[in-house]
């Protein structure tokens, strides 16, 4: 008899604008793997994880089906998966966690010239679009039919050929829409990358779940979190606190042979910008530094 251990199965993009992200985040949570190029399955080394590098529309119906327990996923392309797909298990994933990258919007955007004025303007017009089920309900929602049609990408180039008056597309730095001459007209979703996981889950696959969340955690917190020390006059220490930003409890440090000054540590929990250092140099502080915080568990 052999010993088999039990493994949470992840299905992950495995090429694509979150495919590095995901690999990132996992690495950043101390688990590794190599892959080559053409691999679609791996297992990952010092976690129980094995990942499976899939097609990103694919991934929710991975997750549904069983054959992978989570899976990291943009909500556009989930929530687009529960409306066009005929697999009705979809509707019984749902969203652990969001995981702060692969931000974008999916948009409504216009040639020149074209004068929009509102979902009211589309009323009658040709649309182009990779999200027929999320552009649906949009139009829906907004009385106004339209005509769609369904591209499986470069949806940009449909109003310069004359296949469509607009396009529904995903933006996220605008360049696409601008190279092609087109302008973003209304936000009809908003998405990010997160973390899915199916009905059913054992304990055991569970438990390590619940250790990759923590982890996951732990990466998220300290990519929001910075350490800060400086010093400061004793009798500014209450305006300087109220200066820093998200830090409840700051440590207080004595500096050798001063009476007058401290040093003072704190994590701040929010940005800590160029404009947060001005605002501690004027409220008394002197030597700021700030660093970057590896990892953290409360
Ligand atoms: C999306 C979208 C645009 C581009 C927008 O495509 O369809 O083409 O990204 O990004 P930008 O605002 O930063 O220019 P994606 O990279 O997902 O590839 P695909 O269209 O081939 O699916
Ligand atoms: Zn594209």
């Amino acid at each position: 008899m052999s010993f088999q251990e039990t493994r949470l199965k992840l299905a992950i993009q495995k090429s694509g604008r979150l495919a590095d992200d995901s690999r990132e985040l996992l690495e950043k949570c101390g688990i590794r793997f190599i892959k080559s190029r053409d691999q679609l399955f791996c297992t990952a080394q010092d976690f129980p994880l094995d990942l499976f590098f899939v097609r990103d529309d694919d991934i929710p119906a991975f997750v549904a089906s069983g054959v992978c327990q989570i899976g990291i996923v943009g909500q556009n392309v989930l929530s687009e998966e529960i409306l066009v797909s005929k697999n009705s298990k979809l509707k019984s994933v749902k969203e652990v966690m969001p995981l702060g990258f692969g931000k974008c919007r999916l948009s409504i955007a216009t040639p020149h010239g074209f004068d929009y004025r509102g979902a009211e303007s589309l009323r009658g017009k040709v649309l182009a679009t990779s999200y027929s089920g999320l552009l649906s309900e949009f139009l829906k929602d907004q009385n106004v039919e339209a005509e769609i049609v369904d591209m499986r990408g470069a949806v940009e180039i449909a109003p310069r050929v004359g296949m469509a008056d607009a396009i529904c597309d995903l933006v996220s730095t605008g360049a696409t829409l601008a190279v092609n001459g087109l302008s973003e007209a209304e936000v009809i979703f908003s998405s990010q990358s997160v973390l899915i996981q199916g009905l059913g889950i054992d304990a055991q696959r569970q438990e390590i779940l619940d250790r990759l969340i923590l982890r996951i955690n732990g990466v998220l917190q300290a990519q929001n979190s910075k350490y800060i020390m400086f010093h400061a006059p004793v009798g500014a220490l209450d305006d300087l606190c109220a200066v820093l930003p998200g830090s409840d409890a700051p440590t207080i440090l004595e500096l050798q042979g001063r009476d007058d000054k401290v040093a003072v540590h704190a994590v701040c929990n929010e940005g800590v910008f160029w404009e947060t250092m001005e605002d501690l140099r004027h409220a008394g502080a002197s030597d700021i530094l700030v660093v970057p915080i590896e990892k953290m568990l409360e």
